[in-house]
């Protein structure tokens, strides 16, 4: 018995009998993606972060002037928007329950409300916000001590948990924290010190990236990984030539910047017919 694979999207519907391992674009998990161009021509998107409810793909990238800013980018109707008000916008974060979206820049924190599409400053005059993440309040860390704050109404604090580390990046999961810095990638129970290693490659990390299931994973340069926590280690699910950020879109969907564009992998829909 032959197994004909029925490719969709063909103007003549063309029968081909192919290997099970044949894919034209990007494999994710044995299954075969095809790789959808969301925005393209842009310099350096990075930072990628999609907010579940409405499915709008928050990101940074350099305007033509060599600023930093952050855009907005609808995944269900394309509509696309650099972020106004704010200056040199570098990082962002999103509160999974309450969808409220957070942007630093080199002058602070800001709210930012999608629905006006205005940023209202909030805290933090002066510093220079690295990096973000929303889990019950917001952490930030601060460029160049790489120290980690909370902000809480109207008031930053030294996070506690990690006041005798650098941190790059980090996300806060199922009551860790998960942070890299020039050392490698660890995890560490909150509300403790106890710090664990990863085996896992660092160099070339890019973001960490949660998935609709609340799995975490990092971007790395040459593609996705999903983090094993209890082997302490990282396996490779997807393999790209170039990733400077990836997230996942509210069908789990990896939506990724390769430098220039941001592209959303997507099985390709396959119609399984046997042949007498
Ligand atoms: C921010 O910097 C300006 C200029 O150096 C200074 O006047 C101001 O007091 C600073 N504000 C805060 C809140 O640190
Ligand atoms: C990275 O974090 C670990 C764990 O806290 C720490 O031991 C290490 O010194 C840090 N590396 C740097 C470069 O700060």
């Amino acid at each position: 018995m032959k197994l004909i694979l029925i490719l969709s999207g063909l103007l003549t519907i063309q029968a081909t009998v192919i290997k099970r391992e044949t894919c034209d674009g990007v494999t994710v998990n044995g299954v075969c993606h095809r790789q959808e161009i969301l925005h393209e021509n842009l310099d350096s998107p990075a930072s990628l972060n999609v907010d579940l409810k409405s499915n709008i793909l928050y990101f940074r990238h350099i305007l033509r002037n060599f600023e930093y800013t952050i855009a907005r980018l609808n995944l269900d109707t394309k509509e696309f928007k650099n972020i106004e008000g704010v200056t040199f916008g570098y990082s962002q974060a999103v509160d999974r329950n309450s969808h409220d979206v957070y942007i630093g820049s080199i002058d602070g924190l800001y709210k930012y409300d999608a629905v006006d599409d205005k940023a209202t400053f909030i805290g933090a005059k002066n510093a220079t916000i690295w990096s973000m993440y929303y889990k019950d309040v917001l952490y930030y860390s601060l460029f160049p001590m790489k120290s980690v704050y909370t902000f809480e109404n109207g008031v930053s604090k030294k996070y506690p948990d990690l006041e005798d580390t650098k941190v790059d990046y980090f996300l806060i999961n199922d009551g860790f924290i998960y942070f890299i810095n020039a050392t490698g990638l660890y995890s560490q129970k909150k509300g403790t010190k106890d710090t664990v290693l990863y085996n896992s490659p660092y160099n070339g990390f890019v973001g960490f990236a949660l998935d609709t299931k609340g799995k975490v994973h990092v971007c790395m340069i040459d593609g996705v990984y999903v983090v094993k926590k209890d082997s302490l280690t990282v396996e490779k699910i997807i393999d790209l030539d170039y990733v400077d950020g990836c997230s996942f879109d509210k069908n789990n969907n990896i939506v990724y910047s390769d430098g220039a564009k941001l592209v959303r992998l997507l099985p390709v829909s396959v119609k399984k017919v046997d042949i007498m």
